[in-house]
């Protein structure tokens, strides 16, 4: 089994998102053989995406300077992970009704034309073929589901753009309220329970 992980909160791997993602993958390896892909995305140094990376992304290896080079580098590193996993584990808390910004960055050095999707008869077509995307989402108030909610539906549609078939949302809402140790217990029986 192949599992990209990946953590996201500012407060690192203590932080409930990073806790319960953790149990994810545990879950989903439990005895199993697994490589696991892990990255905190507060330690890879991304930065927004600039014109001269996004430039450099368009060119062959050979016209790339330096830092076009870094940077495709590093993309291809996130999209070859993600190529044909079995599963993602995302650990995204909310941040301003969406996500951090360091998950927007990755996305934009995975979302690439040509090389994790690219444009058939019928549209867009999404070329990583992950399995299943299981995203570990914290909230400090409630907003699954409402209009407020700007975080789950991009992540489920960027996710299904690129090639991952499915998308499981695990949250924990209500987070700075008195509800935390509930959501924390309810997010827990839910990863219990995944096949
Ligand atoms: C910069 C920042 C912005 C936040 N914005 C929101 C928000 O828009 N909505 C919300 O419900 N909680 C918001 N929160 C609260 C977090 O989502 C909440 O504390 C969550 O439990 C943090 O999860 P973690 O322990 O996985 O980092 C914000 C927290 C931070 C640090």
């Amino acid at each position: 089994m192949k599992i990209v992980h990946i953590d996201s909160s500012i407060a690192g791997r203590e932080a409930t998102s990073s806790v319960l993602a953790k149990a994810v993958v545990d879950q989903l390896v439990s005895g199993q053989q697994a490589q696991v892909h892990y990255r905190d995305l507060n330690q890879e140094g991304l930065g927004h995406l600039t014109d001269e990376v996004f430039s450099g992304f368009q060119l062959d290896a050979n016209q790339r300077n330096e830092a076009q080079q870094a940077a495709a580098k590093r993309s291809e590193s996130y999209i070859a992970e993600l190529k044909d996993a079995d599963a993602l584990v995302l650990a995204v808390p909310m941040y301003n009704f969406s996500t951090p910004s360091t998950v927007k960055a990755w996305i934009d050095h995975v979302a690439r034309a040509g090389v994790s999707f690219t444009y058939g008869e019928n549209g867009p077509v999404g070329l990583l073929n992950v399995k299943k995307a299981y995203v570990v989402s914290t909230r400090g108030g409630q907003y699954a589901g409402s209009a407020f909610d700007h975080q789950s539906p991009w992540i489920e549609q960027v996710l299904k753009f690129v090639g991952v078939q499915e998308v499981e949302f695990i949250y924990a809402e209500g987070m700075a309220g008195g509800n935390a140790e509930q959501a924390v217990q309810a997010a827990n029986q839910q990863i219990a329970e995944l096949a």
